[in-house]
C-alpha cells in the first residue's frame, strides 16, 4: 500500500513485537546517510514523551512508530520539524475520515479538547554537519480499559471517536506516505511551505492560552500561530512574544 516513491526511499521497514521504546532503540542503531529507517513495535514497555513523561504504550492497541533519517543544515533548522511531522500525520488521518484531527503546539495530536497522540523527536549531530533525527509517533487506535485509567488528562482514541477504525498496518502505511515526502521538502525548503497547512490544523490559534515556564511561572496571552522558526507567537501584554518549544507547556484557557 506504500506509493513506489515511499517504499524507495525506505531503507528498512520492521515491526518488532516488544521494545522499550521505538525511538531509543533507532538512536540505539546507527541511521542510514540516505533515505529512512522506519520501526513500528506492537508494545513499548517504556514508551515516552516529553521530558521524561511516560507514552501508555500497551500491546496490540495503537501505533507506534518511529523514523530516522539525516537532516541537512545543522540542529538550527530543526526548530518546525514537529510541526511539519504533526502535518503529515494530522492530514493522513484526516484523508483516513478522521476529519476534526488538530494540532496543539507544539507536539501533540488532538481531538476537541482530547489527547489523541504525539510526536516526540529526538537526535542530534555534530556541529554544521547533517543532524540525525528520530520522529516518534504515538497514535491512540484502541486503547484498553487498564492502560486508559493511568492516562492523567483527557486523551481518546480512533475506536472511540469513529467507526470503522483503519487496521494499523493500513493507518502506518498512510501516514508514512505523507510522511516521507513531508520530511523531505523540509529538509530541503524548511518550514515556510508548511505554515499555511499548519493553520489550518492549529487548534490554539485565536484563543487564550497560559505559557508556563520551566521555572514555574505563568504567563497569560493570546495564540496567533507559529513563527518561521516554529516558535509559538503569543501576545502578552500587547506584544508579540515567541515561545520556544524545550522550555514551556501551553494549556488553552
Ligand atoms: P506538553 O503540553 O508540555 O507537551 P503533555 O502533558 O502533553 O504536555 P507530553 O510529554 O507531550 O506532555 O505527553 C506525555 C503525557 O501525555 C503524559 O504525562 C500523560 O499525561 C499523557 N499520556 C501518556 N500516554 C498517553 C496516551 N497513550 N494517550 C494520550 N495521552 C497520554
Ligand atoms: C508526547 O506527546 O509527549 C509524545 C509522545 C510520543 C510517543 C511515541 S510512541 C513511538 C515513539 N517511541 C517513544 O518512546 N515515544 C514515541
Amino acid at each position: 500500500e506504500l506509493a513506489p516513491a515511499v517504499r524507495q526511499q525506505l531503507q528498512s521497514l520492521e515491526v518488532a513485537w516488544s521494545l522499550d521504546s521505538t525511538n531509543a532503540e533507532l538512536l540505539r542503531r546507527p541511521t542510514p546517510r540516505e533515505g529512512v529507517a522506519a520501526l513500528l513495535a506492537e508494545q513499548q514497555t517504556q514508551g515516552r514523551g516529553r521530558r521524561g513523561r511516560q507514552w501508555a504504550s500497551p500491546l496490540a492497541a495503537n501505533l507506534y512508530l518511529s523514523v530516522a533519517r539525516h537532516f541537512s543544515g545543522g540542529l538550527a533548522r530543526l526548530g518546525g520539524l514537529s510541526l511539519v511531522a504533526g502535518v503529515a500525520v494530522a492530514e493522513a488521518l484526516r484523508e483516513a475520515g478522521f476529519h476534526e484531527v488538530g494540532l496543539k503546539w507544539p507536539n501533540d495530536l488532538v481531538a476537541g479538547e482530547r489527547k489523541l497522540g504525539g510526536l516526540l523527536i529526538e537526535g542530534g549531530g555534530e556541529h554544521g554537519g547533517p543532524v540525525r533525527a528520530v520522529i516518534g509517533l504515538g497514535i491512540n487506535v484502541r486503547m484498553p480499559a487498564p492502560f486508559a485509567a493511568r492516562i492523567d488528562q483527557p486523551w481518546i482514541d480512533l475506536a472511540n471517536w469513529q467507526q470503522p477504525v483503519p487496521s494499523r498496518n493500513q493507518l502506518a502505511a498512510r501516514i508514512l506516505s505523507r510522511l516521507l515526502p513531508a520530511l523531505d521538502t523540509f529538509d530541503r525548503d524548511g518550514l515556510a511551505c508548511f505554515s499555511q497547512r499548519y493553520a489550518t490544523l492549529d487548534v490554539l490559534r485565536g484563543r487564550a492560552v497560559d505559557v508556563h515556564q520551566g521555572d514555574g511561572s505563568v504567563q497569560h496571552g493570546l495564540a496567533e500561530g507559529i513563527a518561521d522558526d516554529g516558535a509559538l507567537q503569543v501576545r502578552i501584554d500587547g506584544r508579540l512574544q515567541a515561545v520556544h518549544a524545550g522550555e514551556v507547556s501551553i494549556r488553552a484557557t
